[in-house]
């Protein structure tokens, strides 16, 4: 399949390839990019994932084809790397609703609590939190703490779907949420069961609890591939953003994968093109850059993640 999306521009992968040999650069994309952008990416995934990939690897050049606090993240955990967005203005909209003030005053309000950081967060409020978790280790992570009350920032569904989950431990959450998926409402997942008796519901633990709760399944985005490639079932009905189910329809011509609904996507994640890589690449413009005070407490953050979830 590779060259299908770019016939209408077939010199961009041969430039972007040359680059990234000139340069010694690698491409990294969330799964929620554009299904064209797996073209010219040297890894695909999911934010634990590719993470990992950027704490790892020998490349002098990160281009993250993602949102802020992703290419941000990258660059805290491979700080003598050039780490390149290609699209400066995507940003993350639960990201955006926790900012370094609003986190001080959560944390006043809950003294002498662990505080568990989603990596959907800026460098500055990673640097006040113990430890931070994406959706695919969240559980662990908050288990790994052997406390029975922690604070979660900034995302609730998700704090309180690892609280649910754990049964044990008190998650007292900070009032952010993923605009995207809270799209999702439990009238969707009925009517989809009503149209597709034999497919199995996959949700994502940002949705709303209604909806989580409901599912057959409920993972990240890296849970929600695997599930498809494991299961015998044929049917799987996608309650998360229109990435995953572009890119589960691209590898399993043979099953039925069916969006919850149209149109659940993620603007920000779709901002970057192909072109706009090309740019980064050729200019190296839009570097992501972290002040180095708060980039040694966020790293922490960071490490001490990685380290559990090894
Ligand atoms: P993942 O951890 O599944 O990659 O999710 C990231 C994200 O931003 C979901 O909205
Ligand atoms: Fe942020 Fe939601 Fe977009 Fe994920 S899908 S990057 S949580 S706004």
């Amino acid at each position: 399949m590779k060259g299908h999306y770019f016939k209408h521009m077939p010199n961009i992968i041969d430039k972007i390839n040359t680059l990234k040999k000139a340069k010694n650069a690698i491409i990294l994309a969330h799964c929620y990019q554009p299904v064209e952008i797996d073209e010219v990416a040297d890894y695909v995934g999911d934010s634990l994932y590719l993470s990992q990939v950027a704490s790892r690897t020998d490349a002098d050049i990160i281009v993250f084809a993602g949102v802020y606090f992703m290419a941000q993240t990258a660059k805290l955990l491979s700080p003598d790397k050039k780490v390149l967005l290609p699209q400066i203005e995507a940003g993350c909209r639960m990201a955006d609703m926790l900012s370094y003030r609003q986190l001080k005053e959560f944390l006043a309000q809950h003294p002498s609590l662990p505080t568990v950081c989603y990596v959907n967060s800026t460098a500055e409020v990673k640097a006040e939190c113990d430890i931070c978790c994406t959706s695919s280790n969240a559980e662990k992570i908050v288990k790994s703490l052997g406390k029975s009350k922690v604070l979660f920032v900034p995302d609730t569904y998700l704090g309180k779907w690892v609280e649910k989950q754990l049964g044990n431990v008190e998650v007292i959450t900070y009032p952010g949420f993923c605009p995207t998926h809270l799209q999702i409402r439990p009238q969707d997942i009925e009517n989809a069961r009503k149209k597709y008796p034999n497919a199995l519901v996959l949700a994502h633990p940002e949705c709303h609890m209604s909806v989580s709760s409901i599912a057959d399944f409920v993972g990240a985005t890296s849970g929600i591939m695997n599930f498809v490639a494991k299961s015998k079932n044929k049917e799987f009905i996608i309650a998360t953003e229109q990435g995953v189910v572009d890119r589960l329809k691209r590898d399993y011509p043979n099953k039925t994968i069916i969006p919850i609904k149209n149109n659940i996507i993620c603007p920000n994640m779709k901002m970057t093109s192909p072109e706009d890589i090309l740019h980064v690449l050729e200019t190296e413009e839009n570097e992501i850059i972290v002040d180095e005070e708060i980039a040694k407490r966020a790293v922490n953050c960071l490490n001490r993640m990685l380290e559990v979830s090894k």
